[in-house]
């Protein structure tokens, strides 16, 4: 991956194939950010009105390239639009800049090494030129024979103040975060001939090895022993078995315990309910919920956080095979309710089912799931945000906040209470589908019933943003985008705080 470090030389001193300034989007033309002024000295103070000569605009994602002038080190400045600033005079906002280092690092793939002179007089503005720089970069070469376009191999982020202890736990907060973002793309990219449940539990247990983490994987014996009737019955369609995976990170002087759930269909065709052409083509990346956890898990454990936080990751292929579980079957799921299967391709709130029961023996002070769950919710917000359902307005509100702060477009849900009963059962305690109007609520409603009575959850149906299919934009690359794992992990270092 991508390197980080913090530079104690300026801009125009420093030794790297480009420097990075940023562009604002103003009035009267566009106009140099903070952090550009030994780069502007080298053009004379006119290297603004060389950009807008060039035709920039300093507009978001905008990147234009330019020879370096006698007194910058680099031999390329690469200046990059920050969009509009709020009119208060303020600068930059940190998704602005996450955003911005973002499109600077795609456009800079293949270079070795490139200075971010963008502004940094925060920490705060430390750590999202870095997130943004890192999550930028990343690229999935592995299935390809040449091993693709290098990424750009070092990020130096020119820092205000770069022996500032806030300065370097930035960068280091920064490095973990990102690159378990990219852990979770990387798993939500492989293919799913590859990325078998089986093999998903087989990386959990590496991570876990490497960074101390507990970790059980119950295997298709242990699940059927152990009457996860869900998880066995969408897994029994296909020929690589299911998996339920718990891994645990524990501090020592924890005070507070989180769970996390992730939904893990490592490929969904919908089952016997077979999804049509046009709708199968990116279901491997159904197991983004799960991948979401476990990185949050590891990086939680990289950061050190005083809290303990246990992921269960539901992993299973839903698949028309012989043994597939028909339309009109009924599950027994762990803990003994029973779901009458009306849609094999509703299976995500069946796995899910098993390991939310699960998770709460164990009386964690919150749960949150995360999982690829309905079109419906895709429907509602658009593909660029997650949906929050929660039996907890309060809780609610604060992973909407969480996820705003952490740059994850995200939107509060409600659960009503009239929809409950569109998924009663002539047969069994509850079906697996229920009313079509309002379909993302529908399935939040049906995991509320699997929750432990008095425990706070949250549930984010992450079906929109979980995959891009669009061109790539700030630190937003084509497929796997890693979504949620910033707001859990921000999750996490709240509870660490002791702020819930
Ligand atoms: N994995 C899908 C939801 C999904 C759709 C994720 C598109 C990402 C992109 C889920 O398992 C599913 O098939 N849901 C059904 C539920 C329905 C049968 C009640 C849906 O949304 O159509
Ligand atoms: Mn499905
Ligand atoms: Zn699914």
């Amino acid at each position: 991956m991508t390197a980080l470090t913090l530079s104690t030389s300026s801009a125009a001193a420093l030794r790297a194939d480009a420097v990075v300034v940023g562009v604002i989007k103003g009035p009267k033309g566009p106009r140099l950010a903070p952090g550009a002024e030994a780069v502007d000295s080298a053009f004379d103070g006119g290297l603004a009105a060389t950009l807008e000569t060039l035709g920039a605009t300093g507009g978001e994602g905008e990147v234009t390239k330019l020879p370096a002038p006698a007194g910058v080190k680099a031999a390329v400045v690469v200046a990059v639009g920050l969009g509009e600033t709020p009119e208060d005079g303020s600068g930059p906002d940190a998704e602005a800049l996450r955003k911005a280092a973002g499109s600077a690092a795609r456009a800079l793939a293949g270079a070795k090494k490139a200075a971010f002179a963008l502004p940094a007089a925060e920490a705060a503005d430390v750590e999202a030129v870095g997130t943004g720089a890192l999550l930028g970069a990343y690229a999935f070469t592995a299935y390809q024979a040449d091993g693709g376009k290098a990424p750009l191999g070092e990020v130096a982020v020119v820092g205000a103040k770069p022996r500032d202890k806030a300065h370097k736990a930035a960068v280091e907060r920064a490095a973990a975060v990102a690159s378990e973002v990219n852990r979770a793309r990387d798993l939500i990219n492989t293919p799913p001939n590859d990325l078998t449940p089986k093999a998903f539990a087989a990386a959990v247990k590496d991570a876990a090895k490497e960074f101390g983490l507990k970790v059980e994987v119950l295997d298709e014996k242990a699940l059927i022993k152990g009457g996860y009737g869900g998880i066995m019955g969408v897994g029994q369609g296909s020929a690589t078995p299911p998996r339920l995976v718990r891994v645990a990170y524990t501090h020592a002087d924890a005070e507070r315990t989180l769970a996390f759930v992730g939904k893990g269909i490592t490929y969904d065709s919908g089952g016997i309910s077979l999804k049509p052409p046009g709708h199968n083509e990116t279901m491997k990346c159904d197991m983004s919920g799960a991948a979401a956890v476990f990185a949050a898990v590891v990086a939680t454990a990289k950061l050190g956080l005083r809290v303990n936080v246990t992921g269960w990751l539901a992993l299973a292929e839903n698949m028309p095979g012989g043994g597939a579980v028909r339309p009109g079957d009924v599950l027994r799921m762990y803990g003994g309710k029973t779901v009458e299967v009306l849609n094999t391709d509703a299976e995500g709130r069946l796995v899910l089912a098993d390991a939310l029961v699960r998770a709460s023996e164990e009386r964690p002070d919150a749960i949150v799931d995360v999982a690829t769950l309905t079109g419906a919710m895709i429907l509602a917000l658009g593909d660029g945000r997650f949906g929050i359902m929660s039996n907890d307005d309060g809780f609610r509100t604060r992973v909407h906040t969480t996820a705003l702060a952490e740059g994850e477009d995200s939107w509060p849900m409600p659960l009503p209470k009239q929809l409950r009963k569109t998924f009663d059962s002539p047969t069994a305690d509850i079906a697996n589908i229920g009313a079509r109007q309002g379909g993302g609520l529908v399935a939040g409603l049906f995991l509320k019933e699997f929750v432990g009575e008095g425990i706070t959850w949250a549930h984010l149906d992450i079906a929109g943003p979980a995959f891009h299919e669009g061109a790539p934009f700030g630190y937003t690359p084509k497929g796997g985008t890693g979504t949620a794992v910033r707001t859990l992990v921000a999750l996490a270092r709240q509870a660490a705080d002791g702020a819930f």
